[in-house]
């Protein structure tokens, strides 16, 4: 096996974690929005639910991010090189989680449960957000890179 193999690996495997554990997340939040809008004990109950949910995904995630974006370096260093395109992704992936870290802190820290259905909708433009730019990503790396 070679080290060309053992990244790609690497980076397709981290970039699949990562990917997964956002389809899990907008699963579990469709599966605990009707508790979460419910009464005050069903919230308080559910709440307990989705932190500890949270807690176990982003251990997951953080480490498939790391293993995409320091694969994803090397792959470009080694192989590839520092194409347009290649740069392109880096920009996108470090706008990617500034967006997605900036939504959480202003849109979804502050909701206090049980919030009203439009409250929670904010949920769901968090993963719209996260798969708009996965979907420019690997439409960069299948068409453009
Ligand atoms: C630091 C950011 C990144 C850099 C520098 C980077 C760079 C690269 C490079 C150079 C390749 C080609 C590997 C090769 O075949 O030699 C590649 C492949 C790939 N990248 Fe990334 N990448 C980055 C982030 C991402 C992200 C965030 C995703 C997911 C959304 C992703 C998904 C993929 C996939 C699926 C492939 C495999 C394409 C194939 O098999 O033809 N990459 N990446």
């Amino acid at each position: 096996m070679t080290l060309h193999a053992i990244l790609r690996l690497v980076h397709i495997t981290g970039f699949a974690a990562w990917f997964g554990t956002i389809f899990a997340s907008m699963f579990l939040i469709k599966t605990l929005e009707p508790g979460m809008t419910d009464t005050e004990d069903k919230a308080k109950e559910y709440k307990v639910l989705l932190m500890r949910f949270i807690g176990l995904e982003t251990k997951v995630a953080d480490v498939a991010v790391v293993s995409v974006v320091l694969s994803g370096l090397l792959l470009t260093h080694f192989y590839h090189g520092w194409s347009i395109w290649a740069i392109m992704k880096i920009v996108l992936l470090v706008v990617q989680v500034a967006l997605t870290m900036g939504y959480i802190v202003r849109k979804i820290q502050p909701i206090t449960y049980p919030c009203d259905t439009t409250r929670f909708a904010s949920w769901y433009r968090l993963f719209a957000i996260s798969l708009t730019m996965f979907s420019l990503v690997l439409a960069v790396t299948f068409f453009l890179l």
